[in-house]
């Protein structure tokens, strides 16, 4: 089958079924997106489907042809120019061990792209399903503040 991934039209062999987590990390060799728990628990595995955060590890790769998937690995036009929520998470020092933070972030643009200017408590509802165990939950929240603030300026100029 036919997905729109990273803006490129990519042919993959699975079946309907598959969860698109597995096609991306051993089809497609895009090993940003974690496996966590595998179980729509953890969030690891957020990707972007239609400019909505979703769970790679529960959809199905059949419910993704036709939608546009974004990763980590094309959040950022280029490496000269990341995605505000990469900037802000490099200026906020947001990453500990790492493992979490590809699904963090995935769900903080996700966020902006709907709501310029959350407040902590959207923060907090939008990210409560990526579980970091490092704990880097106050970083993340001063994180997207950040990254609304970066979007503001980007957008003014
Ligand atoms: S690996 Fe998908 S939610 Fe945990
Ligand atoms: S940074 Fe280690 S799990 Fe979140």
């Amino acid at each position: 089958m036919k997905l729109t991934l990273n803006g490129k039209s990519v042919d993959v062999r699975a079946a309907g079924d598959t969860p698109l987590l597995w096609v991306l990390r051993d089809e497609l060799g895009l090993t940003g997106t974690k496996f966590g728990c595998g179980l729509g628990l953890c969030g690891a595995c957020t990707v972007h489907l239609g400019g909505e955060a979703v769970r790679s590890c529960q959809t199905p790769v059949s419910a993704a042809a036709g939608l546009p998937i974004v990763t980590i690995e094309g959040l950022a036009a280029n490496a000269a120019h990341l995605h505000p929520v990469q900037q802000a998470w490099i200026e906020k020092d947001v990453v500990q061990c790492g493992y979490c933070q590809s699904g963090q972030i995935m769900s903080a643009a996700a966020l902006l792209g709907k709501q310029a200017r959350p407040t902590d408590a959207q923060i907090d509802e939008a990210l409560a399903g990526n579980i970091c165990r490092c704990g880097t939950y106050e970083r993340v929240r001063a994180g997207v503040h950040r990254a609304a603030e970066l979007a503001a300026a980007k957008g003014g100029k």
